[in-house]
């Protein structure tokens, strides 16, 4: 059984008198244990998938799935209360923004020392706890790399570099030793090594303690190097999914395709906010969404059947929601079934 399952999300926006559907059926797994990388370019939706699974969404917006858990257990029933004990122990998320995820007017110390679960802490007098919070927060630096602790544990969120903040967020979401860590974006901009080493912690951590990571990144390079599977996102809809070599040597969906043609030999990553060099156009925005495949009017092999949603598709573990793949000839259309 998967330990995180998304099954048709679709999340609508209110924009003036319409809703769009920014996500449109989202489909996506995880297994105890597992790396999954998400990518698709910047506007296709991967920050409001995991805003969907941790539940922070405006009251306004509306979600809609088949399901949505964890450990086999209902997240959209349940009540807040036990949504957020999930969130708190089991299911950790660093954001995309590390500043804006920090809390400016509360020192550092304190902050870090706050995410380490009470069950953590033994009992005693409070100078014992707090001397034990402190140490497993120091130990906590050290692991994402932070060497010079005393620098940082008395300043205030603003006054750190942006790297230091970008690992603290990482440190303070392995507090809690989760099941599951969501990782947006997380290691943008940081410099080569810095990212090495926080992207071995990670591997590190999915070895030794089963950590399932969800990958979420403009980086192909660093997707290749982590992660066994992918799930490819396009405009809110999960177009192709499946093991990350499977993709690379054979992408199904026209999409996919462009997105590596796009990072050649993957020794850049794909900025954020670029366009793929592999299509013509950007994203459309969620007010002037296409009809049927969003990639209809960039897509280089579009026909008139396109104007049809593509229903997913599977070819072994490999799924992708495309009426005409490639590589496959003998598929002509929306009605016909793939042979192999
Ligand atoms: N608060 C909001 N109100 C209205 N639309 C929003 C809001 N947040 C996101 N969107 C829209 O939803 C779509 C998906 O946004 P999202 O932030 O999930 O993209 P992303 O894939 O995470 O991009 P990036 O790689 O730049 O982080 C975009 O069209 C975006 O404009
Ligand atoms: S369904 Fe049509 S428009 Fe969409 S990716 Fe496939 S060929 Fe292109
Ligand atoms: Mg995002």
């Amino acid at each position: 059984m998967a330990l995180l399952e998304i099954k048709n999300l679709s999340l609508y926006i209110p924009t003036g008198t319409e809703q769009v559907k920014a996500l449109d059926k989202v489909s996506l797994t995880l297994a105890a244990g597992e790396i999954k990388a998400l990518v698709g370019e910047s506007g296709s939706g991967k920050s409001l998938i995991i805003r969907s699974i941790i539940g922070a969404l405006p009251e306004t917006w509306s979600v809609k799935a088949d399901r949505i858990t964890y450990d086999g257990q209902d997240l959209l029933n349940m009540s807040r209360n036990q949504r957020r004990q999930i969130m708190r122990r089991d299911i950790a998320v660093v954001f995309q923004e590390p500043t804006s995820a920090l809390d400016p007017s509360v020192k550092i110390s304190a902050q870090i020392q706050e995410s380490i679960p009470d069950e953590f802490i033994d009992k005693g007098f409070i100078w014992q706890r707090w001397k034990q919070r402190q140490q497993i927060s120091i130990s906590l630096m050290h692991k994402v790399g932070i060497k010079d602790h005393e620098r940082y544990l008395d300043c205030y969120p603003h006054e750190l570099p942006t790297d230091i903040s970008q690992k603290l967020m990482i440190a303070m979401a392995l507090a809690s030793e989760p099941k599951i860590l969501i990782t947006d974006d997380s290691t943008r901009g940081m410099e080569s090594t810095t990212k090495t080493q926080i992207l071995r912690l990670l591997s590190k951590l999915n070895k030794t303690k089963n950590l399932a990571v969800l990958f979420v990144s403009h980086d192909l390079l660093a997707v290749t190097n982590m992660a066994e599977t992918m799930t490819v996102l396009y405009c809110g809809q999960t177009v192709e999914s499946g093991k990350v070599k499977s993709l690379m040597k054979k992408p199904l969906h026209p999409y996919t395709k462009a997105l590596l043609d796009s990072a050649p030999s993957f020794q850049v990553s794909l900025p954020p906010k670029s366009e793929l060099i592999a299509l013509k156009g950007t994203i459309p925005t969620l007010q002037h969404l296409p009809i049927g495949c969003r990639l209809g009017p960039r897509c280089p092999n579009a026909k008139k059947e396109c104007v049809v949603t593509p229903i997913p598709r599977k070819i072994h573990e490999h799924q992708y929601s495309c009426h005409f793949p490639l590589h496959f000839p003998n598929v002509k259309g929306p009605d016909k079934e793939v042979h192999l």
